[in-house]
């Protein structure tokens, strides 16, 4: 019986180890939650990195624990997780990919281990992979795997999908390494984007940088033709509608929040510690509606999560050093004996807290500089259980192109951010049921399951056009 396997760089669980004591935490992410019903069917397989540095001697049990679960660990090294994580992944492929070259730095340890890494997961596919299998990749951080799958088993069904942006080629081609990663992600047979432009830009570099052949969204390389598409990844809609509907903590968390917010309006804001996600250029706007708008003192606060992330690597480091500081400042300017006018959280929340404060915010600001997708407004649309509150959203990220009934944004323009506060806190209830109840029904309809069915329908359709095509 064929299979799917599932590669992406992190395994849906983390595993922890104190003391030599394993245990492992289950994610939370809309990709383990939707490919879910993939991987746990048939002989079916997720492989992965654990998530921590896993010792020799404990590598066996930690591979027998994941077994159960259908998961399969690739371990890292120290050295791989510096030079191929934060390295390669994080400090040039993360960077150029969002349209902040400069913050980039071409080092060639890090392009040879982010080379040995990809080969380590090969390693781990080959192992398992069988005639007939379908392997499905995800992102930047195994651009190269595609291909080298490819060469050991050329009629193999791969697909590929990047979950962060694919930037224009003039950015694209900066990168020294930029053929080879060309070259690693055509060995798939379908190349999936979240939105239409990033596809464009793929065909695009692909072109110029190859010299290759396309014809509509069709490239050719090495006598196979590989299909290049957008698919807009969707969410567990369900879940978070039924969370604030049906489950008690998050029923309890809203009640709390109704007790320490009365008379106080909140406008969220969710994101991991990342400098694409347009945090100072949001509390900047934030403080020109403070200083602009005083009717708002005590009547408006901003809930600011921002869940810790890389923090090993020097610009987050610097990052939630200015975050603090401008923070500290907003408060210290503002700030009344009963009123602050930021909540600020360096930490991770549970789902059930969340979920509450999704459906107790009548504001959610998500204004990334750019943005692959951004999935936290996807999950504030679908908390709405009301068909009330108001999106503000950022053009640069990917969800833009379908919520088109949020507030959209620049976000490099903090006036026009500032503005959008004032328009949502003045929107008319019949406005924003208006715009809410389009949105939820474009969520709900493109929801994950849609997406994971949509996405391996297309594959199994590209495979048949390329044996095709191979038979002529
Ligand atoms: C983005 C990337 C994912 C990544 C996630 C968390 O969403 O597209 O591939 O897993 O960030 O980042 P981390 O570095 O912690 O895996």
């Amino acid at each position: 019986m064929s299979k799917t396997i599932i590669v992406s760089n992190r395994l849906p669980v983390k595993v922890n180890i104190t003391d030599g004591e394993l245990s492992m935490q289950a994610s939370e992410g809309g990709l383990a939650t939707g490919l879910g019903s993939i991987y746990k069917e048939g002989n079916n397989v997720w492989i992965g990195w654990p998530g921590t540095e896993v010792a020799e001697e404990q590598q066996k049990h930690v591979t027998n624990q994941l077994k159960d679960l259908r998961l399969s660990p690739v371990f890292l090294t120290k050295e791989d997780i510096l030079l191929f994580y934060e390295g390669f992944s994080n400090e040039i492929l993360w960077p150029v990919f969002h349209y902040m070259s400069t913050y980039a730095r071409y080092e060639d340890e890090y392009w040879e281990s982010y080379r040995q890494v990809n080969e380590k997961f090969k390693t781990a596919i080959l192992q398992v992979a069988e005639a007939g299998d379908t392997i499905w990749i995800h992102d930047y951080q195994l651009l190269l795997l595609a291909g080298l799958i490819r060469r050991e088993l050329p009629n193999i069904t791969i697909g590929f999908f990047q979950h962060i942006p694919f930037p224009s080629y003039e950015l694209f081609r900066l990168i020294p390494w930029r053929s080879e990663l060309l070259e690693g992600m055509l060995g798939a047979d379908l190349v999936g984007f979240h939105t239409y432009d990033d596809a464009r830009h793929f065909l695009s570099a692909a072109t110029r940088i190859l010299q290759l052949q396309s014809s509509s969204n069709i490239v050719t390389y090495n006598q196979r033709s590989v299909v290049v598409e957008s698919f807009p990844m969707g969410i567990d809609d369900t879940k978070f509608n039924d969370l604030v509907l049906t489950n008690d903590e998050v029923r309890n968390n809203i009640s709390h929040l109704e007790e320490s917010f009365t008379n106080i309006r909140m406008i969220l804001s969710i994101d991991r510690l990342d400098y694409s996600k347009g945090i100072l250029q949001r509390l900047q706007a934030f403080d020109i509606f403070l200083q602009e708008h005083p009717e708002y003192k005590e009547k408006v606060s901003l809930y600011m999560i921002v869940v810790p992330s890389r923090d090993t690597v020097t610009q987050y480091k610097e990052l939630r050093d200015e975050i603090d500081k401008l923070v500290g400042n907003i408060n210290a300017r503002f700030r009344t004996n009963t009123w602050s006018p930021v909540n600020y959280f360096y930490r991770s929340f549970p789902l059930e807290m969340l979920s509450a404060l999704y459906s107790f915010a009548e504001i959610c600001l998500v204004t990334p500089m750019r943005d692959g997708m951004n999935l936290v407004c996807k999950e504030y649309v679908a908390s709405r259980t009301h068909n009330d509150g108001v999106l503000i959203l950022s053009e640069m990220a990917g969800a833009s192109k379908e919520l088109i009934d949020a507030i959209i944004v620049n976000p490099n323009n903090v006036r026009q951010m500032s503005a959008a506060l004032v328009e949502a806190l003045n929107m008319s209830e019949d406005e924003q049921v208006r715009r809410m109840t389009q949105m939820r029904m474009l969520v709900s309809k493109y929801n994950i399951t849609n997406w994971v069915k949509v996405f391996m329908e297309r594959l199994e359709e590209t495979k048949r056009l390329q044996l095709s095509l191979q038979a002529r």
